[in-house]
């Protein structure tokens, strides 16, 4: 049988830091809905890898659909473990102001870091699954570019540095329909140590 000939090892959910159900103003009970989630994604990624592994492309048109299917949710499924990822990794710090390369890029960018915070808080507002900082590295400069799903919309060549998760569950059970309180949560509890590590890993000229 000719298969998609993916090679694929399973993965696990990563674990999460102690900090994390202690964050100001984002309770215990939703970090762990994010997480039974995330969790989902990482199962559904590894099943849905497992299940193109076994399809045949050398049958009749309908397998088309089926691989249409999978791959969309593949998209979703990787989409909500970067996605998660990124957020629980960057949360659990002090939040206010970052200090050197991290802030020089966003006030180059931005203008100022009040500016960044309040172009990010509004595409937040606007979006209906997540709004990222991320360093498009064509554009040679950040982004805060806006996201409805786990896998929209994302634009190639481009590394996210912050993820803000404005799905209901991020902020239902604590704020309601307060999405803007969320947010500020959100800023208040970022790690600008673990932001600035990956503008250092990534090598991001500032
Ligand atoms: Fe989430």
């Amino acid at each position: 049988m000719a298969t998609l000939a993916f090679k694929f090892e399973e993965i696990i959910p990563r674990e999460l830091k102690p900090e994390l159900y202690e964050l100001d103003g984002i309770s215990r009970a939703t970090i762990e809905a994010h997480f039974k989630l995330y969790e989902g994604y990482v199962n559904k990624r590894n099943e849905i890898l497992q299940k193109l592994d076994g399809v045949d492309t050398t049958s009749a048109n309908q397998v088309y659909s089926e691989i249409r299917a999978l791959k969309v949710d593949l998209t979703f499924a990787i989409g909500g473990i970067k996605n998660h990822e990124i957020y629980f990794e960057h949360l659990g710090g002090g939040g206010g102001d970052p200090t050197g390369p991290i802030a020089s890029l966003i006030e180059r960018d931005f203008g100022s870091v009040e500016a960044w915070r309040a172009d990010l808080k509004a595409t937040g507002m606007g979006g209906r699954g997540w709004a990222w900082t991320a360093y498009d590295w064509d554009e040679q400069r950040l982004f805060n570019y806006i996201g409805d799903a786990q896998n929209t919309f994302p634009v190639w060549n481009a590394t996210p540095l912050v993820a803000l998760d404005v799905y209901e569950h991020a902020y239902f059970l604590d704020y309601q329909t307060d999405r803007a309180s969320y947010i500020d949560a959100f800023f208040a509890n970022l790690d600008w140590d673990v932001i600035a590590s990956w503008v250092s890993k990534y090598q991001i000229q500032t």
